[in-house]
């Protein structure tokens, strides 16, 4: 425990009696069904808590992971024991959904049904959010004397499988511990892919063991700020980058909180920082490529009809995919101006060769032949590609690509859809957290104008209007956040939080139960878990 959260708890232990009143029932995401009963179940020393056998026993892992943060916490030790009675029954029921999970708490014990054991993690995160927060943050409260919990029935499971958030370390390194607090909080609003946005112009951030110079050149550039309008280079030495055993340690503390990572490449565009380490990918191998200093759209990008470059890509793909044990690989694909190949020899050729139509098509050609690459791998290692929707503007003829909606979001969703591709909304107005949350010039230097307050995040509704027979290819929603003016760990929380909370709520709760007013008032408890847990947010919407 910091100083901060010492304080906390000090100031936690005057205002007792309301914080007790606030704890009542402020869930969010707002779960898809709940009533409240009357009376209220009390945590002691030595109660068990039994769990069914389950393959691999993951179920119990995820009841020893409860019952230590819980312990920590609380001090309460619960006993996990095999059959039996106890105070915590939790059982299978293989008629519920992957993630979806029964909650009955009361006087007479705690009962959670689920089929998978991610059913079950979110069921404890819920009961973690019917606790006063320190219990979600996972810091003791020493002033709290008797833990208790209001009785409740829920029936919940999620609105989509796809709910998101991107963050952008190629811009701004943030570092592994930081990595970690953003997965906390992603998981206390059971959000369940992290899109990690690992490669940029001005950065490479994951070492590639084939690729040394990636890591060696292309994670370092001279200048912590990045240029734009009246910033200036600043001349700093700057950057960093994860090694494979950094990844690996990030993926097993995302599996624990059931959390899918799905790393990102971007290719053939917002490649600048690969090429500064190895030319010869570019369209332009006898000129010289730096790690990019400025933030926008650069014009040096992948060559992507040179076979060095698409031996690349199959190699890198080949890393990530002993790194990620998940589904997903981003190949990127946004922003990629086409001069370069316009002006290319070997692209012009390749322009001929398969009959395109524009150079745009050069990119569906190239990611055709990743594709290939993955599809001839074993099963356990085949994994699905995603792209950002300009990929739409290319040829996808045989691409099984998801499309990744941000510009003209709704429309391009729609045309994904349309095309029998499947989507996941992430548009950039407003679910771009990065932006900023109000008009107030004490905010810090982002993007946007205020436009995306909390209340425009929030009310955004995913798939309105959209034809029921197109909506099977809407997998999810996701918050993106792009760091080219953000620089510090608290400024990302600042901006991240309480935004990220209203992206969760869209991608769990049904849109019919679905209220700002609610949901604001819902938040204010989570002004407790922002500051037990030591996290900076932006105040706006709370009292
Ligand atoms: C993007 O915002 N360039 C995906």
């Amino acid at each position: 425990m910091n100083i901060k959260q010492t304080l906390m708890g000090l100031v936690l232990a005057v205002t007792a009696t309301i914080s007790t009143e606030a704890q009542q029932v402020s869930l969010i995401p707002l779960p898809a069904e709940m009533t409240i009963g009357s009376g209220s179940f009390v945590w002691k020393d030595g109660q068990k808590l039994v769990y069914p056998a389950y393959a691999g026993d993951s179920v119990l892992a995820v009841c020893q992971r409860f019952s230590t943060d819980f312990e920590k916490a609380t001090g309460v030790e619960l006993k996990l024991k095999k059959r039996g009675q106890g105070a915590v029954v939790l059982k299978i029921d293989e008629q519920l959904g992957p993630e979806a999970y029964r909650l009955t708490t009361g006087p007479d014990g705690i009962r959670i049904e689920a089929a998978r054991p991610a059913g079950f993690f979110y069921a404890f995160q819920t009961l973690k959010q019917l606790m006063p927060r320190n219990v979600m943050a996972g810091v003791p409260d020493a002033s709290v004397k008797t833990w208790s919990m209001p009785a409740v029935t829920i029936t919940d499971q999620p609105r989509y499988g796809w709910r998101g958030f991107m963050l952008d370390e190629g811009r701004h390194f943030f570092g592994k511990e930081e990595v970690k607090r953003v997965l906390d909080v992603m998981c206390a609003y059971k959000l369940n892919r992290f899109h990690w946005h690992l490669t940029e112009d001005q950065g490479w951030r994951i070492e590639i063991k084939k690729y040394p110079r990636l890591t060696e050149v292309g994670a370092w550039r001279n200048s912590r700020l990045l240029a734009w309008g009246d910033v200036k280079p600043d001349g700093q030495r700057y950057g960093g980058f994860y090694t494979q055993d950094d990844i690996r340690e990030i993926v097993d503390y995302a599996r624990e909180r059931f959390i899918e990572i799905v790393p990102e490449i971007d290719m053939p565009g917002h490649f600048q920082a690969a090429l500064a380490a190895y030319p010869e990918l570019s369209c332009t191998p006898d000129q010289k490529h730096e790690v990019w200093l400025r933030q926008g759209v650069s014009g040096d990008v992948m060559n992507v009809a040179s076979p060095k470059a698409v031996q690349f890509a199959k190699d890198v793909i080949d890393e990530l995919t002993e790194l990620f044990p998940f589904n997903y690989i981003h190949i990127g694909g946004d922003e990629c101006p086409t001069r370069a190949w316009e002006n290319n020899a070997e692209c012009q050729a390749l322009f001929k060769e398969i009959g395109a139509e524009k150079y745009r098509d050069l990119q569906g050609h190239f990611y055709r032949q990743l594709q290939a690459h993955i599809k001839a791998k074993p099963a356990a290692q085949q994994r699905h590609l995603i792209a950002w929707n300009e990929i739409l503007g290319s040829n996808t003829d045989g691409l099984d690509l998801t499309v990744m909606a941000w510009v003209g979001a709704d429309a391009a969703a729609k045309a994904a859809a349309q095309r029998g591709m499947n989507t996941i909304l992430s548009p950039q107005i407003p679910y771009y957290i990065n932006r900023r949350q109000s008009k107030d010039p004490s905010e810090p230097r982002s993007q946007g104008y205020g436009t995306e307050t909390v209340e425009a995040v929030y009310n955004y509704q995913p798939a309105k209007g959209v034809d029921a027979s197109l909506l099977p290819y809407y997998k999810g929603v996701q918050a993106n956040f792009w760091t080219e003016y953000v620089i510090e760990p608290d400024t990302l929380e600042y901006l991240m939080l309480p935004r990220l909370a209203a992206v969760a709520e869209a991608g769990w709760t049904p849109q019919a139960l679905r209220r700002y007013d609610d949901f604001v008032q819902r938040l204010q408890a989570e002004a407790d878990y922002y500051k037990w847990a030591d996290y900076e947010y932006g105040k706006h919407v709370f009292k």
